[in-house]
């Protein structure tokens, strides 16, 4: 009898039993899926992971509260082995033709860097759709990985430095310079293969060719008044958090001035002369093993045109036109480029 009337006590422990380990048995799981569910993403990342691995603690620069980090994601115990999408604590904010393609294609070797490959014009086209659409656009970072995006029209946009400073006062600023004359030709070189029917480079300089009357809103032209540019931004920043690269030895000397874009951003010289050769072909250094791959690799052919041969005589009056505001850019920017 009493072992008739205890059966479906047992069956009820041992139905409880079963579903205490059941339930334990799935927390265990769901716990291995998300520990190799993240193995996989940093491995699958591993291009632009640390060399020191998921465990690095090197904390190069740890985005501020300010920037919104996603809280889901941060890890409290010291570990920094979540990547999340978080905003940029560095900015390629221009020149346009200055050579901006090139420095976000060598950064991206650094693998403390994550970039976002394609212009977000976030803060001069997109700023209506708000910070979490922006953030949204962001590569997935491990924390003390730098986030950075380039949109070189920002340099010129007047809205842009008061935006962004609302958005991070210590946002690092990258601008690449190149001649104004130069970057000038290289941009209407764009513009013709675009739209080849424009009139030439040399009626488009001047409002009245004959009383050399330069044109110094053409966009071409506009881009390159640096200090005017440089000005608005001061107003926001202190010139320690603006970084010039010079735009030719970028092509004379990438090491040289990725070592110096490395510094500025508080990361070890890991870009060296050993990542670029000399492309005779292509006239540029190109990259021995991009981010990637394992091939060599130079730009495409939309970096590093051949430019139309403008009269020297126009050059003449160009040289005439950007000389005292170049000395002023130097003056502002501390530094001499040298352009004649
Ligand atoms: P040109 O095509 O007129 O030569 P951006 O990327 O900002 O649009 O700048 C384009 C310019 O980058 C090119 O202008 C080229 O001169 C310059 N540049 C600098 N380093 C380069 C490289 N390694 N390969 C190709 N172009 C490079």
């Amino acid at each position: 009898m009493a072992t008739f009337t205890n059966a479906p006590l047992d069956l009820r422990k041992l139905l409880q039993k079963l579903a205490v380990m059941f339930s334990f048995s799935i927390v265990c799981v769901s716990i291995l899926y998300l520990l190799l569910g993240r193995c996989e993403s940093d491995s699958a990342d591993s291009s632009q992971n640390s060399p020191m691995g998921w465990y690095n603690n090197k904390t190069v620069l740890i985005a501020p509260d300010s920037l919104g980090e996603d809280s889901v994601d941060a890890n409290s115990s010291g570990k920094d082995w979540t990547a999340t999408r978080r905003l940029p604590h560095a900015l390629i904010i221009g020149v346009k033709k200055g050579g901006t393609r090139a420095l976000l294609e060598f950064l991206r070797l650094h693998p403390d860097i994550r970039a976002l490959g394609s212009e977000p014009h976030f803060f001069d086209r997109h700023y209506a759709r708000g910070l979490s659409w922006y953030r949204s656009m962001m590569p997935k970072a491990l924390n003390g990985q730098i986030v950075m995006e380039k949109t070189p029209r920002y340099f010129v946009t007047p809205e842009t430095p008061s935006r962004i400073h609302a958005m991070s006062r210590d946002i690092k600023l990258i601008v690449v310079v190149r001649d104004p004359i130069t970057r000038a030709i290289s941009d209407y070189t764009q513009i013709i293969s675009k739209t080849p029917d424009i009139p030439s480079f040399e009626s488009l300089t001047f409002k009245n060719r004959s009383a050399g009357q330069i044109d110094s809103l053409w966009s071409p032209l506009y881009i390159g008044l640096y200090a005017r540019h440089l000005e608005r931004w001061l107003a926001y920043f202190p010139l320690s958090q603006i970084h010039f690269v010079h735009g030719e030895r970028l092509i004379s000397d990438p090491a040289g001035e990725l070592g110096r874009v490395q510094d500025f951003l508080g990361l070890q010289r890991i870009i060296t002369d050993k990542h670029f050769y000399f492309n005779k072909t292509k006239g540029f250094p190109c990259l021995k093993k991009p981010e990637g791959s394992s091939k060599p690799h130079c730009l495409g052919k939309t970096k590093g045109r051949k430019h139309p041969k403008i009269d020297p005589e126009v050059i003449q009056k160009l040289r005439e036109f950007y000389q005292p505001h170049n000395l002023k850019f130097y003056q502002m920017a501390g530094m001499d480029f040298g352009w004649q």
